[in-house]
C-alpha cells in the first residue's frame, strides 16, 4: 500500500513549505490543522502543481478527541511523519490563565508524543519510516517569560532524541528538528512585542525545511537549522546553561 507524508500545522509557516517540499518529491500528502479554508486551498496550489494526492483533515489537537480523530482516519498510511504544529505563550508563566498552558501542553507534547506512540508501530513492520517533530533552539535551554514553551520544546528534543536510537535497528528515522526564530505566522500569536524584523538569527521558512528535510534524510538525530543557531548552541554548551537561561530572560524580559 502506498504510504503518505502526514504533516500537523500544515496551514502556514513550517507546515504549509513541508508540504510543497515533499509534494515536489511527488509524496501523496494528509495535512491537519484546525482552519479548514487554509488546508484546501494549500490542497489545490498543491495537486495543481505537483499532481499529487493531498488529503486534509480539520482536527484540533489540544483535544484529544481531535489527536483521536486523525489518528484513526491516518492509521496505516503513514510513512513519513511531521509533528509540526504548536505555538509559543509570551508572557509571565503564572500571568497566563491556565487553560491558556494546559492547551500547549496539549498540543506542543501530548500530540507529539501520541502521534509517534500511535504511527511508529507501522513504520517498524514496514521496515522503513521518517519521524521529523520541530522542536526548537528554545528546547536547548530553560526560557523565562515563555517558560512553558521552552519546557515543551525541551520535552520534544529528548523524546525525539531517544526513540532515534530506539529505532535505529528497525530503519525509522526520527529526527528533532531545532529551528530558531523563523519568519511564519508564529510570533503573530505569541503575544504582543515580538516584532522578528531586526532579529539577527531570522530564516526563511523554506530554507528551514529544506535543510531539515536533508538532515532527516541523512539521518541526523538533531537537526540545527542554520549556520547562526548552529553556532548559538555551540555558545551554549560552552557558556553552560546558567548563562543561556540569564540572557533569555534579559532578552525577553525587556519585551514584557
Ligand atoms: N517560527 C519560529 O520562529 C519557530 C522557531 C522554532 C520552532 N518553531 C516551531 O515550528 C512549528 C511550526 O510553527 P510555525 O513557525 O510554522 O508557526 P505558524 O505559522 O503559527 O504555524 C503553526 C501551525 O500549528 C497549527 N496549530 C496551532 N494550534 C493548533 C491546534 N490546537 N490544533 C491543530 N493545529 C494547531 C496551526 O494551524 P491552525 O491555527 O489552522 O490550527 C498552524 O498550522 C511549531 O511547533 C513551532 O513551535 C517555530
Amino acid at each position: 500500500m502506498e504510504t503518505s507524508v502526514l504533516i500537523t500545522g500544515a496551514s502556514s509557516g513550517l507546515g504549509a513549505d513541508f508540504a510543497r517540499r515533499y509534494a515536489m518529491e511527488g509524496k501523496n500528502l494528509i495535512l491537519t490543522a484546525r482552519r479548514l479554508d487554509r488546508l484546501e486551498e494549500l490542497k489545490t496550489e498543491i495537486e495543481a502543481k505537483y499532481g499529487v494526492n493531498v488529503e486534509v483533515i480539520s482536527a484540533d489537537l489540544s483535544s484529544a478527541a481531535g489527536r483521536n480523530f486523525v489518528i484513526d482516519r491516518c492509521l496505516g498510511r503513514v510513512g513519513i511523519l511531521v509533528n509540526n504544529a504548536g505555538f509559543g505563550i509570551g508572557s509571565t508563566f503564572e500571568s497566563t490563565p491556565y487553560p491558556r498552558v494546559q492547551e500547549l501542553i496539549d498540543v506542543n507534547i501530548t500530540a507529539v508524543s501520541s502521534f509517534c506512540h500511535a504511527f511508529i508501530p507501522e513504520m517498524k513492520a514496514r521496515g522503513e519510516g521518517s519521524i521529523l517533530n520541530i522542536a526548537s533552539m528554545a528546547g536547548f535551554t530553560a526560557g523565562p517569560y515563555m517558560a512553558a514553551y521552552y519546557a515543551s520544546k525541551a520535552f520534544v528534543l529528548s523524546l525525539s532524541e531517544a526513540l532515534h536510537e530506539e529505532l535505529l535497528p528497525f530503519n525509522v528515522h526520527v529526527v528533532a528538528v531545532c529551528p530558531g526564530p523563523t519568519l511564519t505566522e508564529f510570533f503573530d500569536h505569541t503575544g504582543p512585542k515580538r516584532a522578528l524584523g531586526q532579529n539577527l538569527f531570522l530564516m526563511g521558512s523554506d530554507e528551514v525545511v529544506r535543510q531539515a528535510i536533508l538532515d532527516a534524510k541523512r539521518n541526523q538525530a538533531i537537526a540545527i537549522s542554520g549556520f547562526r543557531n548552529k553556532f548559538l548552541h555551540f555558545l551554549t554548551i560552552v557558556l553552560g546553561r546558567r548563562v543561556a537561561r540569564k540572557s533569555v530572560a534579559k532578552i525577553q524580559g525587556s519585551r514584557q
